[in-house]
């Protein structure tokens, strides 16, 4: 349920270089050290703070210039189902419109029920499944509501840059 005064009080806004990357986060969202590393060097980290404390982060990858990656994001779980999610997903969506991207993608397992169903009824459409993509890419297996995560789930939602 959104929690309307929570999000009055969150300020939302690029991660400063002197401030720490909140790598908790990144790994709940991610648990390859590897490839949150790998993808961290040219990505630009956002985060959400209420009382100058993080709570949550989002980090967006240019893949070209007409697409921005939301490569992860993840909120901190007392704070989960209460609107942030979608409210850093409404952000993304005007980073990309003030960068005149064109759409935005995101990828997820087949096993993260939840997240498909957030991505989707915030306007993001599937669009591709990269198969055996967690087999091939994480050592250790991981399950989620009972189902093993093997396959990346890819969604895209096209944005409009005509009111800039
Ligand atoms: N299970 C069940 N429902 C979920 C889940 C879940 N894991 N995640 C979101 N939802 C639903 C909520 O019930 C809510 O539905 P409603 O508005 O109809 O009641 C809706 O999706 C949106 O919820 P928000 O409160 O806006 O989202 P939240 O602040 O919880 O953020 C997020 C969503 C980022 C997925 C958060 O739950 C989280 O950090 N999860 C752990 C890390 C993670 O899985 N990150 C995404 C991995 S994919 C990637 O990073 C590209």
């Amino acid at each position: 349920m959104i929690d309307t005064e929570l999000l009055r009080n969150i300020c939302i806004r690029r991660i400063r270089s002197d401030e720490p990357i909140p790598f908790r986060l990144l790994l709940d969202a991610d648990p390859s050290w590897n490839a949150v590393s790998k993808y961290l060097e040219s990505s630009e980290i956002h985060i959400a703070l209420l009382n100058n404390k993080i709570i949550a982060s989002m980090v967006l990858y240019p893949l070209a210039q007409a697409t921005l990656e939301i490569k992860n994001i993840a909120v901190a779980s007392e704070f989960q189902g209460r609107g942030i999610g979608q409210r850093l997903l409404k952000e993304a969506t005007q980073i990309a419109v003030a960068k005149t991207a064109s759409n935005i993608i995101i990828g997820t397992s087949n096993s993260s029920i939840g997240q498909l169903y957030l991505y989707q009824k915030t306007g993001f459409e599937i669009t591709d499944i990269k198969y055996n993509f967690f087999l091939d890419n994480y050592p250790e297996p991981i399950i989620e509501n009972g189902i093993q995560c093997k396959h990346m789930i890819m969604l895209r939602k096209f944005v409009c840059s005509c009111f800039t």
